[in-house]
């Protein structure tokens, strides 16, 4: 049994024996004489035994409240870091359940959303099927699988902020869907904050997440014989968001623009880090810290918050190979 529930029980019954003393009590009273005929007791008395008596009382009770306040002030701080660690760890569960597909996990009064559905059971990346819509004339609708990314990484390269914004918002045009109230989802604040804790109970080391990056281009550069070291990283890391099509394995132009990150080529990204003013630098910068809501970047960019930041999953020397590829684009 819980402590608050053991609580409650003994202020139930200590309750109803007062209720029953006060019943009995007032029914077995006779009529007391009235106090300005009652004698009190006399000067000796009151003066001698009685005051000492009250002094040695309150001497005693405040005794009690100078041992007791140190005490508390003491055990305060401990008290509220214990109360802040459960509250996470419910917070954490009820993210569990929310993201578990129905059937995996206890069943409990939380509703699964089952995010694991696409996004993989221990949320390491998995697919979704979805209905592609025509984009040109003539076009038909089709169904694809569409990749959906890891996320025991994503606060590797987003902030818990910009994950709540992704979660709120969803991704439109992915199969990513709107979950927060905000974006037209059905989801209130809470829930979503504690998704984004449990994803942070959840997040690889940044070397844990370097080594799957890395492993993930060697295989790239294995399938594709030829291409640079900066192409396979870009492609394992990037062409997600900057290349139409890559997430559902009809990749169009490389770094063309996808349905989240913009074109990076005829020299965009030479535009918006020139090589004379240090750009360079400032791309590698960019791609290691990525974008900050309204924050300026570059010689005319304004972040939004949804370019991620890789310095946490890829190392300096790969994005240095990436940022020389990028150039060329
Ligand atoms: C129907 C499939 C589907 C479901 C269900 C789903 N997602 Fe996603 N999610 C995706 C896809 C696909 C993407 C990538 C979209 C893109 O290509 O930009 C994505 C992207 C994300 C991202 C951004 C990751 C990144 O690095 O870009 C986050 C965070 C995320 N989802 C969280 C969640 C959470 C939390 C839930 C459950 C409440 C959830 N998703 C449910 C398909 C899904
Ligand atoms: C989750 C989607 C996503 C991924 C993955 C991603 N980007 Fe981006 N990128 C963006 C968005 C969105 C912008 C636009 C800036 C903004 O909105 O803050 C951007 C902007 C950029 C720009 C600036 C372009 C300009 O001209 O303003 C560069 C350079 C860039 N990304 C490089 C990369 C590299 C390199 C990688 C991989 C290591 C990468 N991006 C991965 C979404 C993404």
């Amino acid at each position: 049994m819980k402590l608050h529930n053991i609580l409650f029980w003994v202020n139930g019954i200590a309750l109803i024996v007062f209720l029953v003393v006060v019943i009995l009590g007032s029914r077995r009273r006779k009529p007391a004489a009235p106090p300005n005929l009652t004698p009190y007791y006399d000067d000796e008395t009151m003066e001698g035994p009685k005051l000492e008596r009250f002094l040695g009382a309150a001497v005693i009770f405040s005794a009690i409240l100078a041992a007791a306040l140190p005490a508390y002030w003491l055990l305060e701080p401990g008290r509220q870091k214990k109360m802040d660690k459960d509250f996470l760890a419910d917070s954490v569960e009820r993210g569990m359940f929310r993201f578990a597909k129905a059937g995996t996990v206890p069943p409990s009064e939380v509703l699964n959303l089952e995010c694991a559905r696409c996004h993989g059971a221990k949320a390491e990346g998995g697919a979704a099927t979805f209905l592609l819509q025509p984009s040109q004339p003539g076009e038909l609708a089709k169904t694809v699988s569409w990749t959906a990314p890891s996320l025991n990484d994503v606060l590797l390269r987003f902030s818990p902020d910009e994950v709540t914004q992704i979660i709120t918002y969803g991704r439109p045009g992915t199969p990513m869907p709107a979950w927060g109230l905000a974006g037209g989802g059905p989801l209130p604040d809470q829930p979503i904050e504690d998704l984004v804790n449990y994803l942070q109970s959840l997040q690889l080391t940044p070397a844990e997440a370097m080594k799957r990056n890395t492993a993930k281009a060697d295989q790239i550069m294995k399938d594709n014989p030829g291409i640079s070291e900066g192409q396979a990283l870009f492609m394992a890391a990037c062409a997600r968001c900057h290349t139409k099509g890559w997430s559902y394995g009809q990749p169009q132009v490389m770094g063309g623009g996808g349905a989240f990150g913009p074109n990076l080529t005829n020299g965009v990204t030479l535009r918006q880090f020139p090589p004379l003013s240090g750009g360079v630098a400032k791309h590698v910068e960019f791609v290691t810290t990525g974008s900050d809501f309204q924050k300026p970047y570059g010689t005319q960019g304004i972040g939004s918050g949804r370019m991620p930041g890789f310095g946490q999953e890829l190392s300096a020397r790969q994005i240095d190979e990436i940022v020389i590829y990028e150039r060329t684009l």
